[in-house]
């Protein structure tokens, strides 16, 4: 089977949030499984170019025509060893020498250009693709293409478009269905929404499947609560919406080879482990060093659906607890002053790094005794399943993947992983968190079971790469 990934970010590449990793992790999954090719397709950012460990060979240059223009496309390739899954970069430093990624002006043209030069580039490089994957809005365009101009060549290839976030749709104006798609008027009503073009809704309407990150979250991308003005037409196609949960790559994320940790340990040696993490941790960020007192942990977005509202008040009030906070992150400047003003008044409680350092990252998914992540819409989320996979007892909201990979802890029958809370109300997450702490302080052997059930849980991509595979089959 022969599958094009196509995303507008990929780990180790370039990456902004969990698409990112997932557009790592996934194709090399896939990769691994016998008859099963992989072309990741990706724009060649300047950021990428300009990174020296990224070797790559031109493979070809051509004109990728949109609507009356004719734009420059170099295809690059990145040297690798593994035969059965290819990198691509497309290049243009016009549309990808920027300073950001994302969030220019002219968004919508620069990936309604990357869309179209992927499917130049399989016409280019004779490729006949069973599967095109595409992930969220920056790849939202290419079903629609793929039917208005390349039914020749490519007609064969069946879709897949994931959502892995409704918050980011791909808005246009009117004018660029003809001005830069070159798409005559019959295809207005499929890109058409409110008063612009929604690229989200033109890929639901389009692909062959339409997936997410979880289960629960197909089941919230009906309702109007969580899907953005989306729900409507997603419940139209809600026949070809599946939900198959992501992953973590866990061997780059492994404590007990993790270059960044102090003290590396796996479920067997975890106890000393943790504890020198613990400290090592405790020493880096300022906080007085006490083996006996939680710490609890939180890297994230400091962004309202991660859940900041709740989560700025609970510090307030945990600043009462003996407990320490160790939060690692950047966001909106609302909740980036909330928390400073918390973390000036409690300096040897709450440590505050606001910025994004990955080795920090791990070493408090490493130093931590619980894991904080009261999240207003989760998709999927990586950072339970990190936390997990740590060690490191996730208190979380019970919505979207948080609920389909966080069992709460049961102490009659020592089965789950974590703490949950149902209503997204500062009270309610108190109460779980006090629920875990009471376990936490009162009942080591519980305690170990919910850590012992987390590290050993299957996180991996192997089951999640399965279902994918059953899914493009059962298109074929
Ligand atoms: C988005 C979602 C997150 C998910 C990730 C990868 O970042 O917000 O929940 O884990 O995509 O699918």
């Amino acid at each position: 089977m022969k599958i094009v990934f196509a995303a507008g970010e990929a780990a180790p590449y370039i990456k902004t949030g969990g698409l990112g990793d997932v557009a790592q992790a996934l194709p090399l999954a896939l990769s691994k499984e016998p008859n099963v090719e992989v072309m990741l397709f990706l724009p060649y950012y300047g950021q990428i170019k300009r990174n020296p460990g990224v070797e790559v060979e031109k493979i070809a240059e051509f004109d990728t025509p949109l609507s009356w223009r004719r734009q420059y496309t170099g295809l690059y390739r990145v040297k690798t060893k593994r035969r059965k899954l290819r990198v691509y970069l497309i290049d243009n430093e016009y549309y990808f020498d920027r300073g950001t990624i994302y969030g220019c002006e002219d968004d919508g043209e620069r990936f309604a250009f990357f869309s179209k030069a992927i499917l130049e580039s399989l016409l280019k490089l004779g490729a006949t693709p069973d599967i095109i994957h595409c992930n969220d809005w920056q790849t939202a365009l290419l079903p629609i293409l793929l039917h208005a101009f390349y039914q020749n060549e490519l007609g064969a290839a069946k879709t897949v478009f994931t959502i892995h976030n409704i918050e980011y749709q791909g808005w246009t104006h009117p004018y660029f269905l003809g001005e830069i798609l070159g798409l005559p008027n019959e295809y207005d009503n499929v890109l058409h929404f409110r008063d612009g073009l929604n690229f989200m809704k033109g890929a639901i309407l389009s692909c062959d499947a339409l997936t997410t990150v979880s289960r629960t979250y197909a089941g919230e991308l009906c309702d109007p609560y969580f899907a953005k003005g989306m729900s409507g037409i997603i419940r139209e196609h809600s026949f070809k919406l599946s939900g198959i949960v992501n992953g973590i790559d866990t061997e780059s994320n492994d404590p007990k080879t993790d270059p960044n940790l102090p003290e590396n340990y796996d479920v067997k040696t975890y106890k000393a482990g943790k504890a020198k993490c613990k400290a090592a941790l405790q020493t880096e960020l300022g906080l007085p060093l006490r083996p006996d007192v939680p710490l609890i942990g939180t890297v994230s977005r400091l962004v309202s659906h991660k859940g900041m509202d709740i989560m700025c008040d609970v510090i307030e009030e945990l600043m009462r607890w003996d407990v320490q906070v160790a939060i690692l992150g950047t966001g909106d400047q609302y909740y980036e002053n909330r928390l400073m003003q918390t973390a000036s008044s409690h300096p040897d409680k709450f440590s505050l790094n606001l910025n994004f350092n990955s080795g920090l990252s791990s070493r408090i998914y490493a130093g931590s005794d619980l894991y904080l992540m009261p999240s207003k819409s989760e998709p999927c989320g990586l950072s339970q399943l990190l936390a997990m996979h740590y060690g490191t007892v996730p208190v979380v909201h019970e919505i979207g993947g948080l609920k389909d990979t966080v069992i709460p802890f049961n102490p009659d029958t020592g089965e789950g992983v974590g703490f949950t809370f149902k209503t997204f109300w500062r009270e309610d997450l108190l109460y779980a968190l006090r629920r875990a702490l009471e376990i936490y302080g009162g009942s080591p052997q519980n305690w170990e079971k919910a850590v012992k059930n987390g590290m050993t849980a299957d996180v991996s991509w192997g089951k999640p790469a399965q279902e994918y595979l059953a899914l493009y089959n059962s298109l074929l």
